[in-house]
């Protein structure tokens, strides 16, 4: 946990406490994690105390994080290019691709930073772009955390890069449609996936379970899936886990006909709906990962409170336990209490 000492006369509303403050007694009188609020400031002030501890972000130099968001930038571009240059018949560039994926692969991207920082720069008219960088992120983090071989982390990492560019064969009128698809357009749009298969088949140095993970990444254990509507055991590795990082990233994400959704709620409807649908074990350890790596995180929550996120029950992965001023509030019983977003992302090391 990162923190910083700061005068009373600086602090705001929506902080929070990284030390508690005790009275002369000796006893807590805000416990650590408390937000301040307006209330909470002017009480420690009456008490005389000057300075607190608070957290704060992450910290980073402003100058890395510019680098970050600028390379973000050009490998979203990278991928745009890449589209762009398919869509005119030419060839696939796939010493681009490695060369995104080397970005990828040395660490410079973090889940963290895919679903925080560098989404709120995030054009929703470039989704189809920020989206294959996103999910190539993602898959490799869920790889690692299922303690996939370094193959199969490169795999992953391609896997998902070029997991959608058989929509470069799709009309943009139609990839862009803000509103609802037509019966004819939902076809179209459902072969995707076998376009990048024809795509790449004959590309060197594409393995074939990249090209497998590829074509399946939208099949469904049950068969409910698409283009070719096959079972779990047809579906590999790859085609599983791009098929929960896919949807994962597509509900954080800010798009044309609705808002991005906070991680839990997205854990929530995933667990939910796609019950028999998902794999079941390896979407359990990306929802279990995800979620731990949200203690200590400021959220906001429904009914405009803010909190900390102080303990995460792995049976309840959606529904954390809040700190909302000393007071601990168990989301698993407040059944019209949600979490909207996370405001600052900490870690309590
Ligand atoms: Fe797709």
């Amino acid at each position: 946990m990162n923190r910083e000492r700061i005068s009373i006369y600086d602090s705001r509303p929506g902080m929070a406490i990284a030390e508690s403050i005790y009275n002369e007694f000796g006893a807590v009188v805000i416990i650590e994690g408390t937000i301040l609020d307006r209330q909470t400031i002017d009480r420690i002030e009456g008490m005389g105390v000057l300075e607190i501890e608070v957290v704060t972000e992450k910290e980073t130099k402003s100058n890395d994080s510019e680098d970050l968001d600028s390379r973000y930038r050009q490998n979203v571009k990278d991928i745009s290019d890449i589209m762009n240059d398919l869509r005119e018949g030419l060839a696939l560039d796939m010493q681009k691709i490695n060369k995104i994926a080397d970005t990828i692969s040395s660490g410079l991207y973090s889940h963290d930073d895919i679903v925080g920082k560098l989404s709120r720069h995030v054009d929703p008219d470039e989704y189809i772009n920020t989206h294959s960088i996103n999910v190539s992120v993602l898959a490799m983090t869920l790889g690692k955390w299922m303690g996939c071989s370094e193959d199969t982390v490169r795999n992953l990492i391609l896997a998902g890069l070029l997991h959608d560019i058989g929509k470069s064969k799709i009309p943009l009128e139609v990839i862009n449609k803000p509103e609802g698809l037509d019966p004819k357009e939902f076809v179209l749009i459902e072969q995707h996936p076998k376009y990048a298969f024809e795509i790449l088949e004959d590309v060197d140095g594409i393995d074939n379970e990249v090209l497998l993970g590829i074509l399946t990444h939208h099949e469904r254990e049950d068969g409910s899936g698409y283009p070719l509507g096959i079972t779990s055991e047809k579906i590999n590795l790859i085609g599983k886990i791009l098929a929960i990082v896919d949807i994962f990233d597509a509900m954080t994400s800010e798009r044309h006909y609705r808002k991005k959704q906070s991680p839990f709620e997205v854990f929530k409807q995933m667990q939910n709906d796609s019950f028999g649908r998902l794999h079941p074990v390896i979407l359990n350890k990306f929802v279990k990962n995800m979620a731990q790596s949200y203690m200590g995180a400021v959220a906001s929550l429904t009914n405009g409170q803010r909190g900390q996120i102080v303990f995460i029950n792995n049976n309840k992965n959606s529904k954390p336990i809040i700190n909302i001023n000393g007071e601990l509030v168990d989301l698993s019983l407040e059944s019209g209490l949600k979490i909207e977003s996370i405001v600052i992302k900490n870690k309590i090391l």
